[in-house]
């Protein structure tokens, strides 16, 4: 049985927290179900963990489908939510076909940023479950930094998440807010809150992958490294490349040899 949007609402109504992580392949969506994550979410943070990418802008909407379709392979329990790629939901049309492709490649529901009042009404509309993402917007704000800071900041931030649960959004992601607004949001609203960079408070946590498993260089004051994945595959890499270099690598037992009377023959 697959996690429902009902479910992850009955969690915030019985205030137990809901688990969600980014991921962008199958391995990963394995590991996570299998670990019992609540969400797991294809973002389009896809372009700068996985693809190299400057910003989350150059991602389009092929390489979310590409990621999709591999994370869908993995998730059997989870709710699997994949994001709207920049410039895929400029009106409610286009937000619609947008939708419905990662939605035919197995999308649970669809995530999208800033205030799209009209585009998320759309789509709520006709059933589509849309999680909204408010507070630092990769694809609208320039630079990462804390919003909502000040008092006028903060109560337009609660308006406006107030709105986009009344435009029919099922869920809503806060990135890089106070900790005092983040509680604020989350009592008010009835939709699940799920903070990054948001404090203790939010109905649910999200992290992106690779900055909790220690693959980011740098690290981040909201995130946690649960492990050193990084420091692993660079020795793991460096040893395999030393060993092949002085001949440890492969030994008798990695190799297949011929059928004996065969290798007479074939040797000479
Ligand atoms: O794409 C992403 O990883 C996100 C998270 C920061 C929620 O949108
Ligand atoms: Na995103």
């Amino acid at each position: 049985m697959t996690t429902t949007m009902q479910e992850l609402h009955r969690k915030k109504q019985m205030s137990r927290k809901i688990t969600m992580l980014t991921c962008y392949d199958y391995p990963t969506a394995v590991l996570q179900d299998k670990a019992g994550l609540d969400v797991i979410f294809v973002g389009d943070s896809l372009g700068t963990n996985e693809l190299g990418y400057e910003r989350e802008t150059s991602v389009t909407l092929g390489e979310i489908v590409h990621h999709l379709k591999a994370v869908r392979r993995g998730v059997q329990e989870a709710y699997l939510l994949a994001d709207l790629p920049y410039k895929t939901y400029d009106d409610p049309g286009m937000a619609m076909i947008t939708a419905r492709e990662l939605l035919s490649h197995g999308a649970d529901g669809v995530k999208l940023e800033g205030m799209q009042e009209a585009v998320i009404s759309h789509l709520a509309g006709s059933g589509i479950e849309v999680c909204a993402h408010l507070g630092y917007n990769p694809q609208f704000h320039e630079k990462a930094a804390v919003k909502g800071k000040t008092y006028d900041a903060a109560r337009a931030l609660l308006e406006s998440a107030v709105s986009l649960q009344n435009a029919g959004a099922s869920m809503i992601v806060l990135e890089l807010i106070p900790e005092e607004l983040g509680k604020a949001i989350t009592e008010t609203l009835t939709i699940p809150t799920i903070g990054i960079g948001a404090g203790r408070y939010t109905d649910g946590q999200v992290l992106i992958v690779h900055d909790m498993l220690g693959l980011t260089p740098h690290p981040l004051r909201h995130a946690k490294n649960y492990a050193n994945a990084g420091e692993w595959m660079l020795q793991a890499f460096r040893a395999y490349a030393e060993e092949v270099t002085n001949g440890q690598f492969p030994q008798p037992a990695n190799a297949r040899t011929m059928i004996d009377s065969e290798r007479e023959r074939f040797m000479g």
